[in-house]
C-alpha cells in the first residue's frame, strides 16, 4: 500500500546520524554564546499575527506573502513564527525584563515557517540560532555582537566568510533616504513587480531587498544609504568601523544590505558564504532601537543576529569540516532464550548505571542474526550468552574490531572487564565513563 503522505513540502526529517550533528552544533552555539553572557530564552511557535505585522512590517515579503497565517478554535488570527527577534521581544516587554539589571543579553534555538519556494539553502520549516541583546545604544555593542557572530561561526571551524556591513540610518535621516529612493524608482516604475510598485510611496527601501529580478536590477543601481546619514548616525557607524578594525575583524561596506525585515536601524550586518549557492546568507542582524516602542514598550536600544542552522550545517559538510565521532555501542549482549535475555537486561541496566552504552537482543532472531545487527550499529564487544553460559556464569567476551575473545565471569567482573579495555583504549566517547568508574573505586 502506498503510504497516504510525505512530510510537508520544505519541511524536513532530521534522522540519526544528521540528528548528532545538529546537536552538536546547537551545543557549540549555546555554550560559546554562553562565555559572551547570553542565556537562552524558548517563546512559543505561535504568536498573535500582528506581532509580526507591526514589527516585520506589514510591507515586507515576510508578512506579505511568506506567513503561515491561520485563525484558531477561538477566531483569532495567528502565526507560525517566521523569525525569532519578534517572540523574543514580546517576551522581554511581556515579563518587564527591562527593570532588570541591563544589558539584558538572551540568545535562542527556534524552528522559524517561511512559505518562500523551497531550494538548495531555502526551506519553509527552518531553524535559527539567534541572539538579542537589550539596553546599549553604543557602538560598541554592535561590534561586540558582529565579533560575537564571528565567534561562534568560526568555533564551528567554518572558513571563507565574508562580513558585510552597512548603515541604514534612523527615523531621522530615514525620511530623506526614502524620498531619495523614491525619486529614483519612481523614473523605472514600469520595470518594478506590482507588490513593489504598490509598497513604493510608504516603503521605498523594500524594493531594495525584492527577490523579483527585474526589481533586483534596478535596484543593483539605486542611491546608497550612506549618502543619507545624519551625523550621529555616521558617527555611530564610524565608530563600529573603527571597532571592528580594532578587533582584526575584516569586513566590507555594502550599502545595498537593507535586511528584509522592517525593524532595522542604524548597523545591519551579514555573513555570506561562497559555499552555499544562490542563498549565500548564512547569519543576518542588525541594531532596532525602535522595536520595544513599536510593540507597546518604553523605548530601548537593542540590536541581534540569527544564523540559519540549515545552512551553517551545508557549509560545514561542504568544507569537510569534521564532528565529533558518534556515540557506538559499548556492549551487545547476544542471546539464546528467555532466562538469558532477562540477564542480559539487568546486565545492560548495571552497565548503563556506569555510563557505558549497552544493548540486548529485543528481536529474538538467530545468534548469527545477531552478531550482524551487532557489527551494523559498530558495537565494540559482544558478550554471547545462552542457557549453559546462564548456568555457569561465564560467557565469552568478544572484541569486534580485533576478533580477540575472552571469558568472562559476567555475574562478578564484566563490568571490571570493560572498564579495564577502556582503560587501555583511548576512546574518546568512553573516557567519561571510564574516568567516573575510576573516581569511584
Ligand atoms: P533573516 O535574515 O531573515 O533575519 O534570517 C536569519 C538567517 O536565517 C538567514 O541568514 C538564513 O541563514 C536563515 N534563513 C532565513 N530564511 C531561511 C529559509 N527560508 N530557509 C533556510 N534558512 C533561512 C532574521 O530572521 C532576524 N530575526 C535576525 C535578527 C535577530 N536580527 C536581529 N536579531
Amino acid at each position: 500500500m502506498p503510504l497516504i503522505t510525505n512530510a510537508v513540502k520544505g519541511m524536513q526529517d532530521i534522522l540519526p546520524g544528521e540528528s548528532e550533528k545538529w546537536r552538536y552544533i546547537e551545543q557549540s552555539l549555546t555554550d560559546n554564546a554562553a562565555l559572551f553572557g547570553y542565556q537562552e530564552f524558548r517563546t512559543p511557535v505561535l504568536e498573535h499575527t500582528e506581532l509580526f505585522s507591526r514589527s516585520v512590517g506589514g510591507d515586507t515579503d515576510v508578512v506579505q506573502k511568506e506567513m503561515y497565517t491561520f485563525d484558531d478554535k477561538g477566531g483569532r488570527s495567528v502565526t507560525l513564527r517566521p523569525e525569532g527577534t519578534a517572540g523574543v521581544v514580546r517576551a522581554f516587554l511581556e515579563h518587564g525584563l527591562q527593570n532588570q539589571p541591563l544589558p539584558l543579553k538572551t540568545c535562542y534555538l527556534t524552528s522559524c515557517y517561511r512559505y518562500e519556494r523551497p531550494q538548495a539553502g531555502r526551506l519553509r520549516e527552518f531553524h535559527q540560532f539567534g541572539v538579542e541583546l537589550f539596553g546599549p545604544a553604543s557602538y560598541t555593542a554592535d561590534a561586540e555582537v558582529i565579533a560575537l557572530a564571528d565567534f561562534l561561526l568560526r568555533k564551528l571551524g567554518m572558513e571563507n566568510l565574508t562580513l558585510e556591513i552597512n548603515s541604514i540610518g534612523c527615523p531621522h535621516c530615514r525620511p530623506v533616504f526614502h524620498q531619495t529612493l523614491r525619486d529614483y524608482f519612481e523614473g523605472q516604475i514600469e520595470g518594478l513587480c506590482n507588490t513593489c510598485a504598490d509598497r513604493l510611496t510608504r516603503n521605498p527601501m523594500r524594493v531594495l531587498d525584492c527577490k523579483c529580478p527585474s526589481c533586483q536590477t534596478i535596484a543593483k543601481k539605486a542611491p546608497s544609504t550612506l549618502d543619507s546619514l545624519c551625523e550621529p548616525c555616521r558617527d555611530h557607524f564610524n565608530g563600529v568601523k573603527d571597532c571592528m578594525t580594532a578587533a582584526g575583524i575584516a569586513f566590507t561596506v555594502n550599502p545595498f544590505i537593507v535586511r528584509g525585515l522592517d525593524y532595522y536601524t542604524r548597523t545591519v550586518f551579514e555573513f555570506i558564504s561562497a559555499d552555499l549557492g544562490a542563498q549565500a546568507t548564512v547569519c543576518g542582524g542588525g541594531r532596532y532601537d525602535g522595536l520595544t516602542e513599536e510593540l507597546g514598550g518604553q523605548p530601548l536600544p537593542a540590536l541581534g543576529f540569527a544564523m540559519g542552522l540549515e545552512r551553517i550545517l551545508m557549509i560545514m559538510e561542504k568544507q569537510g569540516v569534521a564532528f565529533p565521532p558518534q556515540k557506538r555501542c559499548d556492549v551487545y549482549i547476544a542471546t539464546l532464550g528467555e532466562g538469558a535475555m532477562r540477564e542480559a537486561a539487568r546486565l545492560c541496566g548495571e552497565l548503563r548505571t556506569e555510563g557505558f552504552s549497552a544493548e540486548s537482543e529485543l528481536m529474538g532472531r538467530s545468534l548469527k542474526a545477531q552478531m550482524k545487527y551487532a557489527n551494523k550499529i559498530g558495537a565494540r564487544f559482544t558478550l554471547v550468552m545462552g542457557d549453559n553460559e546462564l548456568a555457569q556464569g561465564r560467557a565469552p567476551f568478544k572484541n569486534m574490531s580485533d576478533g580477540t575473545e575472552q571469558t568472562v565471569d559476567f555475574r562478578n567482573s564484566l563490568l571490571e572487564t570493560v572498564y579495564e579495555v577502556c582503560l587501555n583504549n583511548a576512546w574518546d566517547d568512553l573516557e567519561n565513563a571510564a574516568e567516573g568508574m575510576k573516581h569511584e573505586r
